[in-house]
């Protein structure tokens, strides 16, 4: 098993596939039926990158990840936590998940991960008012959206005034069809883009073809 130069996410070869994993907080339950791997009493689960767009960016080689172990992040758009259940793994015990979505049935499936994961809360919320729960949550290190709205650099802009710390990370999944199907997915890459910029420093961008069609991710960081 290897440390790649993300900390918290680890590498292997098997059958001629290099596998990303992370140090399971949860031993080797696996909710979502994933495989995992014991190595010296150490359980490792295997993350799938064409069932998540983070898992994607690493397995593209992203250059630098701002999640790493200890920090806070707030999730936007968990689903059923498959991601949430990797990024969990990786801000390990010291670290905290707030993971968010405003599907009731999928943050029931979110209430049932946090039962084994002490280092992550679910809440049943609307992104687009950060005003309804911010004063009940610290201010994080980074947000990690994932929303598949029209108005998604929108949603992101608020939650980032209300909740990101000065100098905080963000990380967009911004799917260029849910935006607008007519225009040119790179055309609308560089709109949300420009959003941005007014307050943040853009700090990558990665197609994540062919793993997620039409979806650029983006690091940002807080200006100030
Ligand atoms: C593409 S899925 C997210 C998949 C998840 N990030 C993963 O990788 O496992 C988008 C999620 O965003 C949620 N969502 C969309 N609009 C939202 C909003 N305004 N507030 C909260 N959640 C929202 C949906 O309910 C859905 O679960």
């Amino acid at each position: 098993m290897e440390q790649t130069k993300h900390k918290g996410i680890y590498s292997t070869w098997q059958d001629k596939n290099n596998l990303l994993l992370t140090k399971s907080l949860t031993g080797k339950q696996s909710r979502f039926k994933e495989d995992t791997i014991d190595e010296d009493g150490t359980v490792y689960r295997v993350w799938d990158p064409t069932r998540s767009k983070l898992g994607a960016a690493i397995a593209k080689k992203l250059r630098y990840l701002p999640i790493r172990p200890g920090i806070t992040v707030l999730y936007l758009g968990a689903a059923n936590g498959y991601t949430p259940s990797f990024v969990s793994d990786i801000l390990g015990e010291k670290g905290l998940l707030i993971a968010l979505d405003h599907t009731a049935w999928v943050v029931r499936d979110l209430f049932l991960l946090t039962e084994k994961r002490s280092n992550m809360i679910a809440l049943l919320e609307d992104a687009r008012k950060p005003s309804q729960y911010a004063k009940k949550l610290p201010k994080v290190d980074c947000i990690y959206q994932d929303v598949a709205q029209r108005d998604q650099t929108e949603i992101f802009m608020k939650n980032a005034d209300s909740l990101l710390k000065p100098r905080g990370y963000g990380i967009l999944c911004i799917k260029a069809r849910s935006i607008d199907v007519t225009k040119n997915p790179h055309e609308v890459y560089q709109t949300e883009r420009s959003k941005l910029m007014k307050k943040f420093e853009i700090i990558s961008m990665l197609n994540l073809n062919p793993y997620e069609k039409d979806h650029s991710f983006i690091i940002c960081r807080k200006l100030k």
